[in-house]
């Protein structure tokens, strides 16, 4: 039941992975990535990584994961669906003399064997997949036997999801909704029953001259953002801009704007 549930998925969202992809290939996510450094090193400070051990990082962009794992002499494997993205991992990591392996792959039919790995992360990489269920299997399947999982995810944040949610494109309807990772009783639902699991909260702060310098940075040359008001008419993107500066405004410090965002970690212990 589970395989042909599995495979109906697959040719379900074969177009909107093939979207996805595409759009991600295209976003310059090392310089985003740089503004989230925090997250990068809470994660793998709480997943103590050991030499030698064998780490999966899922959905790893341009590698803020799998780099920082690396340094502390893990065998890493990181994975992503845009290609795009794996290639400018791999640069980064050979320009910081790492051995990494990056191969281009889906979170939701992971290509390594059962049990290969030791730990297996993944930093706001659970947000896309349509499919959770076959997520949070596939993290299951991979890690060993007492093996660690570590997943970091944006709390639920009411006050910007009432800026952006008048402006969201229809979304399918069959995808599973990304932000639900963020309640716990959601995350537990789909893990609990192979990882004992934990939970806790860090805080990364975006920060920036002002709304509108967050809004240029964040909107240029491209980006999840810049993509997203790219699919609004003219009237509807000014409307946009607008309560998107407004938002980051009520942030306002003596030095600039600062938001704060909240993240979740999951630590989950392999049973
Ligand atoms: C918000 S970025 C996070 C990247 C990285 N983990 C980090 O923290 O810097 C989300 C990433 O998920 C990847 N992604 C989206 N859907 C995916 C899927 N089905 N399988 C693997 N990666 C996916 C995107 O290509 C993108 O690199």
């Amino acid at each position: 039941v589970r395989a042909s549930a599995l495979l109906s998925g697959y040719v379900r969202f074969d177009k909107l992975k093939a979207e996805q992809r595409e759009s991600w290939d295209s976003v310059p996510w090392e310089r985003l990535a740089r503004r989230i450094a925090g997250l990068h090193d809470d994660l793998v400070r709480r997943l103590n990584p050991q030499p030698g051990e064998r780490w999966l990082d899922v959905a790893t962009g341009t590698g803020g994961v799998a780099l920082r794992a690396a340094r502390a002499g893990v065998h890493v494997t990181g994975l992503d669906l845009a290609p795009g993205m794996i290639e400018t991992a791999r640069r980064l990591a050979a320009e910081s003399g790492l051995s990494v392996r990056f191969d281009v792959g889906d979170a939701e039919r992971l290509p390594y064997e059962d049990a290969r790995f030791d730990v297996v992360s993944s930093a706001l990489g659970v947000e896309e997949p349509p499919d959770h269920v076959a997520v949070a299997h596939e993290f299951a399947r991979v890690c060993r036997l007492g093996g660690r999982l570590g997943l970091a995810h944006w709390r639920p944040d009411p006050e910007w999801e009432e800026v952006r949610e008048p402006f969201q494109p229809v979304r399918d309807a069959n995808a599973d909704i990304g932000t639900d990772w963020g309640r716990e009783e959601y995350a537990a639902n789909l893990l609990g029953s192979a990882f004992e699991l934990e939970f806790s909260e860090g805080e990364v702060r975006l920060t920036g001259e002002s709304g509108e310098a967050i809004w240029r940075f964040s909107t240029s040359p491209a980006g999840p953002l810049k993509e997203f008001v790219d699919s609004m008419d003219r009237n509807r993107r000014e409307q946009f801009h607008r309560a998107y500066v407004e938002y980051y405004e009520r942030y306002r410090t003596e030095s600039g704007v600062s938001v704060p965002k909240k993240y979740m970690i999951i630590l989950g212990r392999r049973v």
